[in-house]
């Protein structure tokens, strides 16, 4: 299998998806390392972005949405996530972000391999906006927003979504001829409606269904935690690519045993100091990207993720949790592997 996503091309399609507060900068790096061969930004708000360049102020918190932009050479090929309702504000996020004309951010950051549309967000805050997955609700103007976008920039454009808002508006395969009659070089199908969310047991049927309504390649995504999975929607839907979110938290290896069952390699896991070592790599770069009191914050939930499986490690995820130094979790991380 291989993917090109408007001349990007990636042998084997392998995608980690979007995640909002989990898949920064770091964890793009870490997935990379381990056999992602392209991620995506946390998602933006376009308008704020756009609000935000046209603020005097110039401190580093001023230009919070830039930095959610700022892409380093580890993490690439990223493409940068957008979201919002208004194609005007969408267009023009979408040309700042593609020129690299922003302010904020600016240090050692890459220009985007292309811009993302978000069409799949279920968080009331952003639907209540008729921004993320209301947009399948309101098909002409999901039109018009991919269409301004598409204009705005030349570097690939990208639009995820979802099966549709519920079960009885499954729409996604009219969303992907619109979203491929505007000019959309791929589009990534998480088999989910909103309604769903994020529940247990995924359709992925759908993505068959929407493969089949266009001719731009189709990424599927939804429930992939192994290897088996990725086969299954590969062989099942004929999708070009996989995108996987969560099924990578704590399991980045998870991209390079794909591969390795696409190419029909066997795959050997790395052991459990192997895994608790990368854990301590990540948490030390996301302690040096974000600094030690929110880098430690944020870096507890991976650390405890990474113990999954290891033998006593139920206890130790608590610990992890309240541990207020790298060095605590380093000792918790030695009496699980000694
Ligand atoms: C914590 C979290 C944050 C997410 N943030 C985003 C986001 O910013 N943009 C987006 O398009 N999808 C987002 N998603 C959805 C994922 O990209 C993906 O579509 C969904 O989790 C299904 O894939 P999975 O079963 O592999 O997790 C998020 C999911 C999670 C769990």
């Amino acid at each position: 299998m291989s993917l090109n996503i408007g001349g990007i091309s990636l042998r084997h399609g392998l995608i980690l998806a979007p995640m909002a507060g989990a898949a920064d900068a770091s964890f793009r790096a870490v997935c990379r390392a381990q056999g992602a061969e392209y991620t995506v930004s946390e998602m933006l708000s376009a308008k704020a972005l756009c609000y935000e360049q046209l603020s005097r102020k110039t401190a580093d918190n001023t230009h919070k949405t830039a930095n959610i932009a700022r892409i380093t050479p580890p993490e690439a090929p990223c493409s940068v996530q957008i979201f919002g309702s208004e194609p005007e504000f969408m267009a023009r996020a979408a040309a700042l972000l593609a020129s690299g004309e922003y302010r904020g951010a600016d240090d050692g950051r890459l220009l985007p391999v292309a811009i993302d549309i978000n069409m799949g967000c279920p968080v009331h805050k952003v639907v209540s906006n008729g921004e993320g997955s209301a947009l399948m609700k309101n098909l002409p103007l999901a039109g018009e927003i991919i269409r301004a976008v598409r204009d705005a920039v030349k570097i690939p454009l990208t639009v995820k979504f979802r099966a549709g808002w519920d079960a009885d508006h499954i729409n996604a395969p009219e969303l992907a001829r619109i979203a491929e009659a505007n000019g959309a070089d791929a589009i990534c199908i998480h088999a989910r409606t909103r309604e769903q969310m994020y529940a247990p047991g995924v359709d992925i049927s759908i993505i068959g269904e929407v493969k089949r309504a266009i001719k731009i390649p189709v990424i599927g995504n939804g429930d992939i935690f192994s290897a088996d999975d990725a086969v299954r929607m590969i062989t099942q839907t004929g999708c070009d690519g996989v995108a996987v979110a969560r099924g990578a938290l704590g399991n980045p290896w998870l991209f390079r045993e794909i591969a390795f069952a696409l190419d029909g390699i066997p795959y050997v896991p790395p052991t459990d100091a192997e895994r608790l070592e990368l854990a301590l790599a990540h948490a030390r770069d996301m302690i040096a990207r974000k600094g030690e009191r929110v880098g430690l914050a944020e870096a507890r939930p991976h650390m405890a993720r990474y113990t999954k499986g290891i033998h006593g490690s139920a206890v130790a995820r608590d610990a992890i949790m309240k541990a207020e130094s790298l060095d605590i979790i380093e000792e918790i991380f030695s009496g699980l592997c000694p």
